[in-house]
């Protein structure tokens, strides 16, 4: 059998598929389910700045951004749900099945460093910072998003020794310029790319309604494009998340140059035997292709190693336009 070991936020996984932040991952019995099923590490389901917001609206912003906003917390007493989610932690933990990360979504408040304290006592292994932002305001300057993104890591780094990973969604203008900074700002790893809520519009009642919550196998091909491009280039590990459906395109990932693959639609879609059927595969693949280790493949088809770099740069199919291929 081939070792599939991988370090990935300096943990050693026993295999690189890591169950995504998701409502399946959001119980001790959900994570535990997730380990029986052959998962490397497990990342919790995001507690939402909203949650931690909850209890503390009478606080001012001013008063958010002290740095004894700790003592605000406690002394308000934390929101049932960052309460829960502190207990999801050490109840996750509990069984010593594998590395757990927590997962926060953040837009910016400087509610987090403080609390990534706790996550941090409650035994989480890892953090990974969820900055799904919706800029809404075009009138705010990408840079400005950026800057606050940046900060935010930094806050964090500056207040825990959590390894830290940045999930971002696939709309930036520079992502490797953006790695970059988080991955100055103490960033371990970065995770590409989050799926937000899909909208969709409703003809009939001419309401807003929701798009498709899973995502389709195609979504891959978008992650696997920016790793190739940035593995050994943005000073972070890439972590890849979007349409894994099976372990040819876990593999695929791997030798782009991911050091880790979340899933998480496969698993609502096929249970979470899903996770497993995934591990079989790439061992399946590594045995009949006699590769020993994922070490081995890791980064082989990645831009870095590449004698023709210029094809990872292409967005259009030149040759195609011009009849040549
Ligand atoms: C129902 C659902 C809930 C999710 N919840 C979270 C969440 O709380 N935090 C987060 O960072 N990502 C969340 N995600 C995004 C997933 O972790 C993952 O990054 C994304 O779905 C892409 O992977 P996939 O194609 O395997 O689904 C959620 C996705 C789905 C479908």
């Amino acid at each position: 059998m081939a070792d599939l070991s991988v370090h990935y936020l300096g943990l050693k996984l026993k295999n690189p598929i890591v169950a995504a932040s998701s409502g399946l991952c959001s119980t001790a019995e959900g994570v535990k389910r997730a380990f029986d099923a052959g998962v490397g590490a497990v990342v919790l389901k995001s507690l939402f700045e909203e949650q931690l917001k909850a209890e503390l609206s009478s606080i001012s912003q001013d008063q958010l951004a002290h740095p004894e906003a700790e003592a605000f917390l406690a002394g308000m007493g934390m929101n049932e749900g960052a309460d829960e989610y502190l207990k999801l932690i050490g109840d996750a933990k509990q069984g010593k099945v594998g590395p757990v990360i927590a997962s926060v979504n953040c837009v910016g408040s400087g509610l987090w460093a403080d609390f990534a304290k706790r996550i941090a006592s409650a035994g989480a292994d890892a953090l990974e910072l969820n900055v799904g932002y919706l800029p809404d305001d075009p009138s705010e300057a990408g840079s400005v998003i950026e800057d606050r993104i940046v900060a935010l890591v930094a806050a964090v780094n500056a207040a825990v020794n959590l390894p830290i990973a940045v999930k971002i969604g696939a709309a930036y203008t520079n992502a490797g310029n953006l790695l970059q900074r988080v991955g100055k700002a103490g960033a371990k790893a970065a995770v590409l790319f989050n799926r937000f809520y899909r909208m969709d519009v409703d003809l009939d009642s001419m309401s807003l309604s929701a798009g498709p919550m899973r995502s389709s196998p195609e979504a891959y091909h978008e992650s696997l494009r920016w790793i190739a491009l940035l593995e050994g280039r943005a000073g972070v590990e890439l972590c890849a998340s979007g349409g894994v459906y099976d372990g040819l395109a876990a593999l695929k990932l791997v030798a782009a140059g991911a050091q880790a693959v979340q899933v998480c639609s496969a698993a609502y879609a096929k249970g979470y035997g899903a996770y497993s059927a995934i591990i079989e595969e790439m061992n399946n693949w590594m045995d009949s292709r006699q590769v020993a280790s994922l070490g081995d493949l890791r980064g082989r088809l990645a831009r870095r190693n590449s004698d023709k770099p210029e094809l990872y740069g292409r967005l259009h199919y030149v040759k195609a336009l011009i009849g040549q291929g």
